[in-house]
């Protein structure tokens, strides 16, 4: 029995319309860091769900000729399918218009009431008559409605408050003596500075003026208005106030509300003043990360300058974009959205480094011990760097994975990777298959390998469960040895299992900016060069124009490492530096070139040639050489750094 629990929440997203890649961010990292807590064995319990009262969705649900509740039961339908398709493993999905949750917000309500802290006066604010609509001062553009820009009357609707100033002392004290109560730390000065200090007003609760929300079952024709009926939704989630309160005994306080900064204020000042008022003890901290930006401005519903995730996932891969945005945003700040920077996440990390260390890893074992590595083996002491760095990792992974801070907990497991594939460089495994004196030594490569790996994949399972899955079924692990223990220690990978080799995990992504285009850009385009240059069936025989020789991309590239490849021995498998990128080039010149005369040469890379697949491995590209007879000569050039153009 584990006594340790994890109670986590996102927000309860408006189902006002699609959500998109800022709430599913929010979403993959309270799910990310649940998984994560459960390998460590706790008791994890991760709640999300939808806020579904309101004018506005009674607003949206009317322009659709839709009943409210058929209104946000359609959009629930797809966003709940949207947390399928993103492997979201959330264990309850809470709406407010559950039964359970009203009868739980009447309660509330009834009880602030009759204990003094919630009471009745007016709200001031202003009135559209053709729109039904009230709203407040801060609400109106240049004096007018904000929905249709009509002027607007001044009005007053009966409404109840809460005291919010009652508690202000209380909340500031709270807040000093828990320096993790709100992260990251800049957020809770500006709360201290900004809100709290300046005195709190009193926060109106219920309203009259429209009827989709919770009754105050004490006064027909009020509703429980917008936050009161919301952040109690992590208390009415644990059965607060209702016949079945165990899940609030076991999980509250909450160990984090995962929330964005723009409502980080309502969960670190009305939040905990609610809770004082109800006696509970308040959650142990509230985390506002950052938003994603896009081109320099929040995407949002309202701006209709959304990315959807459902096309992302179609078109890479759910953990390729599980990966991405977690690594994207930084701790607590901003990110930015942008296409290319997820290929190119893919591409380098995904593809590259991790799916080739894979690769690598197996198929040399396939080929040099037919997927089992020999227990006869001899250590070196080139092994122990590898080895310290593997057996620091999970703590320091741990640490990061704590603090919310994905992206560096990532970073951290993705070094343990990069030294994996500096390790087979360094211990040249294609050499030591050469000698059969060496196959103790090459069997004791091949475990090294192949143990980092295993550790990797526990590491990487909170973020990229499918991933984690696929490779432990490449590994053959049995899940005894896929735990949180387990990869405590190295040399947990166990004896006599045969690896089972499938397709690469991360395909790489070539990027169509061509495509792209919006289509009348491209055609403009298209027009002008046939004005240009003559069609090739006017051209003599062989000819090409200058337009079909700059479609050929070629580029100076460096090769940094470079080995047989494992099953083919007229091939070697070279890893090109290009600019800031990495390639992985498969080339029929082993007869030549030893690969340790390769490293280190600046070659001619054809850059935009399609990705094949040589024997199991991936070639990107092909290198220029020159032939006559039986010589061959590699294309190089000297003094232009890797990247530059070749033209
Ligand atoms: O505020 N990047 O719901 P909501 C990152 N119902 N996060 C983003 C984002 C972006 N571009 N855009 C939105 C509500 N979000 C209330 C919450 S909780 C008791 C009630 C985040 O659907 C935003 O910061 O408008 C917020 O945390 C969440 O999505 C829900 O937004
Ligand atoms: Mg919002």
């Amino acid at each position: 029995m584990s006594e340790k629990t994890f109670y986590i929440t996102t927000p309860i997203y408006y189902p006002s319309g699609n959500l998109h890649i800022g709430h599913t961010y929010t979403t993959v990292a309270a799910d990310t860091i649940t998984r994560f807590k459960k390998l460590q064995g706790y008791d994890t319990y991760f709640l999300t769900g939808t806020d579904e009262h309101g004018q506005k969705i009674e607003k949206v649900a009317a322009e659709a000729g839709v009943a409210p509740q058929a209104y946000v039961d359609g959009i629930v339908t797809g966003i709940k399918s949207l947390w399928d398709t993103m492997n979201i493993n959330y264990d309850q999905f809470i709406r407010t218009t559950d039964p359970e949750h009203e009868k739980t917000i009447q309660r509330i309500f009834k009880k602030l009431y009759d204990q003094g802290d919630i009471y009745k006066s007016n709200y001031e604010g202003w009135y559209c008559t053709p729109c039904e609509s009230f709203w407040t001062e801060s609400q109106l553009v240049e004096g007018n409605c904000p929905d249709c820009g009509r002027p607007v009357e001044k009005a007053s609707e009966e409404a109840y408050f809460f005291k919010m100033s009652k508690y202000a002392d209380d909340l500031l004290k709270h807040i000093e003596e828990h320096p993790h109560f709100i992260q990251p730390e800049s957020r809770k000065n500006e709360m201290i500075n900004n809100f709290i200090k300046p005195g709190l007003q009193d926060l109106c609760v219920s309203r009259t003026s429209f009827t989709w929300g919770v009754p105050v079952d004490f006064d027909p024709g009020h509703v429980v208005y917008v936050w009161i009926d919301a952040l109690p939704n992590y208390i009415s989630a644990l059965g607060y106030l209702n016949d079945k309160p165990d899940l609030m005994e076991k999980y509250w306080p909450a160990d984090v509300h995962l929330v964005g900064k723009d409502i980080i204020r309502f969960h670190t000042i009305y939040w905990p003043i609610i809770l004082m008022a109800l006696k509970l003890p308040l959650p142990k901290q509230v985390y506002g990360h950052g938003w994603i930006l896009l081109k320099g401005g929040k995407m949002s519903k309202s701006v209709g300058n959304v990315v959807d995730p459902v096309v992302l996932v179609d078109k890479y891969g759910v953990d390729a974009l599980r990966y991405h945005v977690l690594r994207e945003m930084s701790y607590g700040s901003d990110g930015v959205y942008n296409e290319d920077l997820l290929v190119s996440h893919i591409n380098s990390d995904l593809a590259n480094d991790l799916g080739n260390l894979l690769s690598r890893t197996l198929a040399m074992t396939d080929k040099y011990f037919g997927g089992v590595i020999p227990t006869e083996r001899e250590t070196e002491d080139i092994d122990t760097d590898l080895i310290a760095l593997a057996e620091k990792t999970p703590g320091v992974v741990s640490d990061y994975m704590d603090k919310l801070d994905f992206s560096r907990a990532l970073e951290e497991i993705w070094k343990l990777v990069s030294r994996s594939n500096k390790y087979i460089d360094e211990t040249q495994p294609w050499v030591l298959g050469k000698s059969p004196e060496k196959q103790a030594r090459l069997a004791q490569v091949m475990y090294n390998l192949t143990e980092s790996l295993r550790i990797v994949t526990v590491l990487i399972s909170a973020a990229m469960p499918e991933t984690a899955r696929k490779i432990g079924e490449q590994l053959n692990c049995p899940a005894a040895c896929l735990t949180w223990d387990s990869i405590q220690h190295f040399g947990g990978y166990p004896e006599g299992l045969k690896i089972e080799r499938c397709d690469a995990l991360f395909p790489r992504i070539e990027l169509e900016k061509k495509a792209e285009q919006p289509v009348k850009e491209a055609k403009a385009e298209k027009a002008k060069k046939e004005n240009e240059s003559k069609t090739p069936e006017e051209l003599p025989e062989g000819l090409i124009t200058i337009d079909d020789f700059a479609k050929v991309q070629l580029r100076v590239a460096e090769v940094v490492a470079c080995e047989p490849h494992p099953d083919a021995d007229r091939l070697l498998v070279l890893q090109l530096q290009v600019g800031q990128e990495k390639r992985q080039v498969v080339s029929g010149i082993a007869k030549y070139y030893a690969p340790a005369d390769l490293v280190g040469k600046t070659v001619i890379l054809v850059a935009n040639l399609k990705p094949v697949n040589l024997r199991g491995l991936e070639s990107n590209g092909m290198i220029l050489a020159a032939t006559k007879g039986k010589k061959l000569s590699l294309v190089t050039v000297d003094g232009i750094p890797s990247g530059g153009k070749v033209s």
